[in-house]
């Protein structure tokens, strides 16, 4: 690699330091960091003796020592001149890109990773992503011309998290090669790769499914179980929606409703027609459960059509659209806001020790005592695997470029 151990990298809107973990393990020391959130700040001090500046919005480039390289995975906001081409100072002023921007220019370090949600690929028709590429171009950098859009079940981490990732290599550096793998070549992976067994989690029913909701999914069990339709249904089942038409709570107002409520209506009617006698059954002893009203009385299938489905083979979210089951190959992305994803084979949620995991941080970090901090923390976080491998593909690690090249085809 085109990089020698005890190269300096900075950490900006560290969080609890998902780049800082694999920028060490490459090597780097950290020789700044900043985040504007208190509790992140006491996080990463306790795992890396680092006490990060807060707001970087007030920091002056020049007292930020100087880094071969530059981490930063950066909160997403629009620019409001997008696409005028007045350069970057213009049209990113006011943005915490600019921030990043105006770090760059100072420094000139020799790379910069950058992480952004996948949003950022189409984001404003394409002209955000356009104005971050052609500012860091301007800046001196060679950068991919389209948004890397990459996942750490790619490299065989069970999470689904689509995010766009920017490598950036002064352009005296060297080349940045294009970023190429093939969807359908990459590697199975299992949850139980992340998971603890249950003998080994300290207060266990603290994570454990109450009888009230193990009733709750066991009822919905039932019902993809015995429902009749073609395939199970890819649409939102909503319980208040299975029964005549005219009984619907939608009835009075459904052509003031938007298209896609009226769709969801209709289809649940279909279902109701199709299935009357097992739901006139069902529906009551469903409804006796008490957590079934709500978002609760709502689901959403996402595990596709295999025989003799069993919701407890699966991964669970409660969501404020419903209970969304995905198939259990994978978790789906972590989220700040509390949507803890539920194991269906272990009948509980997962511990942030498993969310630590999905996100690639070693068993030793130490994560925040209060465990509502913890699951916002990680799912804040940047999966420590993908940076190792984005910063190893930018610094030139021969074996990488290879085989995510056009020519290997992976
Ligand atoms: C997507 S998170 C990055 C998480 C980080 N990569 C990690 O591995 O944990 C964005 C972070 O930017 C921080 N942030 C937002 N505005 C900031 C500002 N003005 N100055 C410094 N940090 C800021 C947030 O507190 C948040 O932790």
């Amino acid at each position: 690699m085109n990089i020698e151990k005890g190269f300096k990298f900075i950490d900006l809107f560290c969080g609890i330091g998902g780049f800082h973990q694999a920028m060490t393990d490459l090597g780097g020391e950290c020789v700044y960091a900043c985040d504007i959130d208190a509790d992140c700040r006491k996080t990463y001090e306790r795992n890396y003796g680092i006490v990060p500046d807060g707001d970087i919005t007030k920091v002056d480039a020049k007292d930020i020592p100087p880094h071969d390289v530059l981490c930063g995975g950066f909160p997403c906001q629009a620019f409001s001149k997008a696409g005028k081409r007045l350069g970057f100072a213009d049209e990113t002023k006011g943005t915490l890109f600019f921030d990043i921007c105006r770090i760059l220019k100072y420094h000139q370090p020799r790379y910069a990773l950058l992480e952004n949600v996948r949003n950022l690929a189409t984001h404003d028709h394409g002209n955000t992503w356009k104005v971050i590429h052609d500012s860091l171009v301007e800046l001196g950098y060679n950068v991919i011309d389209e948004p890397v859009i990459f996942s750490p079940h790619y490299i065989g981490v069970p999470q689904h998290r689509e995010r766009v990732f920017i490598m950036c290599v002064r352009k005296d550096v060297g080349e940045l090669p294009e970023f190429y793998f093939d969807i359908n070549k990459i590697p199975q992976c299992s949850v139980e790769d992340i998971l603890l067994n249950d003998n080994e989690i300290p207060n266990l029913d603290k994570y454990k499914l109450t009888v009230d909701q193990i009733e709750w999914i066991d009822n919905w069990n039932v019902f993809i179980q015995n429902i009749k339709c073609d395939k199970l249904p890819g649409f939102p089942v909503w319980a208040d929606c299975l029964c005549p038409f005219e009984e619907n709570p939608y009835y009075e107002t459904f052509n003031e409703q938007p298209k896609w409520l009226q769709n969801f209506v209709v289809k649940n009617n279909e279902l109701w027609n199709n299935n009357k006698d097992f739901l006139a059954t069902w529906l009551p002893k469903a409804r006796k459960n008490k957590l079934f009203f709500g978002a609760k009385a709502k689901l959403e299938w996402q595990a596709g059509n295999g025989n003799n489905p069993n919701i407890w083979d699966n991964i669970m979210q409660i969501r404020p659209s419903g209970l969304r089951v995905k198939s259990g190959t994978y978790f789906p992305a972590l989220v700040a806001i509390t949507q803890t994803s539920i194991v269906g084979k272990r009948k509980r949620f997962i511990t942030p020790r498993e969310c630590a995991r999905l996100q690639s941080f070693p068993d030793s970090f130490e994560y925040d005592s209060k465990e509502s901090q913890a699951y916002k923390q990680f799912g804040n976080s940047i999966n420590v695997g993908l940076v190792n491998f984005f910063a190893r593909f930018m610094f030139g690690d021969k074996e990488l470029r290879e085989k995510y090249s056009k020519s290997n085809k992976f």
